[in-house]
């Protein structure tokens, strides 16, 4: 299972740091919607769904966090930690965030507007879409 993963390009001076993400030239989408998940109780597992057609990219602007990606034959778990790097999450891809630091900030830019139809929050029918490969490419995506 490819993982990718984006790293931005900060634009540092003596000042700091600052990172600005244009829709389609850094990130590979028209950016729809944004939102973002701060205050996580500890030992919570946030996700557990999959999407049909939304595409995402996750980026912890603050904190840290752990994301388990599953494409329903191979599953990674990938650390966001840095506020340049961006978790580039396919549709028909199962995700689970956790392990959340008290200060964690995680932000989501996503593909389209909130749908809950283009959710599929059931693990077992999650498995029989991607085994049937009805769908196509099975949660890999390959931007170049
Ligand atoms: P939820 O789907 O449980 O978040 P996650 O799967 O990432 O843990 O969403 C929590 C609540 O927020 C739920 O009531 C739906 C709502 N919500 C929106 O209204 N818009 C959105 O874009 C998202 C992601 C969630």
């Amino acid at each position: 299972m490819q993982v990718i993963k984006y790293m931005f390009q900060p634009h540092g001076d003596e000042r700091g740091q600052l990172i600005a993400l244009e829709e389609v030239k850094d990130i590979p989408f028209i950016i729809k919607r944004v939102y973002y998940m701060y205050d996580t109780v500890s030992g919570v597992v946030r996700g557990k769904h999959a999407h049909k057609s939304l595409q995402q990219i996750l980026i912890c602007i603050h904190g840290t966090c752990k994301v388990r990606l599953d494409n329903g034959k191979e599953k990674k778990v990938i650390m966001l930690e840095k506020p340049y790097e961006g978790l580039y999450i396919a549709h028909y891809m199962w995700r689970e965030m956790y392990d959340f630091s008290e200060d964690a900030v995680l932000m989501v830019l996503a593909s389209d507007y909130y749908h809950e139809d283009d959710y599929i929050r059931d693990y077992e029918e999650f498995l029989r879409l991607v085994s049937s490969g009805g769908h196509g490419d099975e949660g890999t995506y390959d931007p170049t």
